[in-house]
């Protein structure tokens, strides 16, 4: 098979670095790259702008009748050489990453019309092929049938002190025990979930990143992809 013929399913759990990886791929192979979870936690940021979600407690038809009016979209910014993510026009590309929006993000992606609606626009980006796409799910319900499925994963520790370090660079003033629960408290809940809660799919290949460099692993999934597709 060619590789312009198929899409790249990365899942796993927060933090362990598969939006980087994924990105690095899709740059590599001239694929788009989509990032699931920002659309997640667009809807999130929507949700907080407008007193929807207090605390856990979100006003579910609320949000079931808003949600026709939530647009989200990527938008390339060619200076920054990054997609950045558009929320009713609106970047909202930082502010979706703050500690606040991860806090509360897991409460929203467990809502059922929430999942269907994202899974159905991500979906639609899917079948002109040659797109990398990252998140809990894109393996196991949102492309099944994609043609290479990486399952990421590296220890609580590690992931946390990543995390901690990526948000104090940014200039959050934040805790790396507070990073840290909000990882595992994200990783209980998306695991637990009932709709597509998240899990290995049955032909995913495991990337274990606790011990490895950025390098290695792109070396890692790049030799797995020359091995299986022509160009
Ligand atoms: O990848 P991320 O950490 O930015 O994702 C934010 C949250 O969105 C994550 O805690 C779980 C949820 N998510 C999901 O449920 N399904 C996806 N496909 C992507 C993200």
């Amino acid at each position: 098979m060619r590789i312009k013929d198929i899409i790249i399913a990365f899942d796993g759990y927060s933090s362990c670095g598969k939006s980087t990886l994924a990105k690095q791929i899709a740059n590599f192979f001239d694929f788009i790259y989509i990032d699931s979870g920002a659309m997640y936690r667009a809807v999130t940021l929507f949700a907080m702008q407008n007193n929807l979600i207090v605390n856990s407690d979100i006003d579910i038809e609320k949000l079931r009748n808003a949600l026709n009016n939530i647009q989200i979209k990527f938008i390339y910014n060619q200076n920054l050489k990054k997609q950045e993510t558009f929320l009713n026009g609106q970047n909202v590309e930082n502010e979706i990453r703050n500690i606040s929006v991860s806090d509360k993000v897991s409460y929203i992606s467990e809502i059922d019309f929430v999942r269907e609606k994202l899974v159905d626009l991500q979906q639609k980006m899917g079948p002109k092929k040659r797109i990398v796409m990252d998140g809990r799910d894109i393996g196991t319900v949102v492309f099944p049938s994609a043609e290479l499925k990486i399952f990421m994963t590296a220890s609580s520790d590690v992931r946390a002190k990543r995390r901690y370090d990526e948000l104090i660079a940014k200039g959050d003033n934040v805790s790396f025990e507070e990073v840290k629960e909000n990882i595992e408290k994200r990783d209980y809940i998306d695991e637990n979930r009932e709709i597509s809660p998240l899990k290995k799919a049955d032909d995913a290949i495991v990337l274990d990143n606790s011990i490895l460099t950025r390098e290695e692993q792109f070396d890692f999934v790049k030799g797995l992809i020359a091995n299986k597709f022509s160009l």
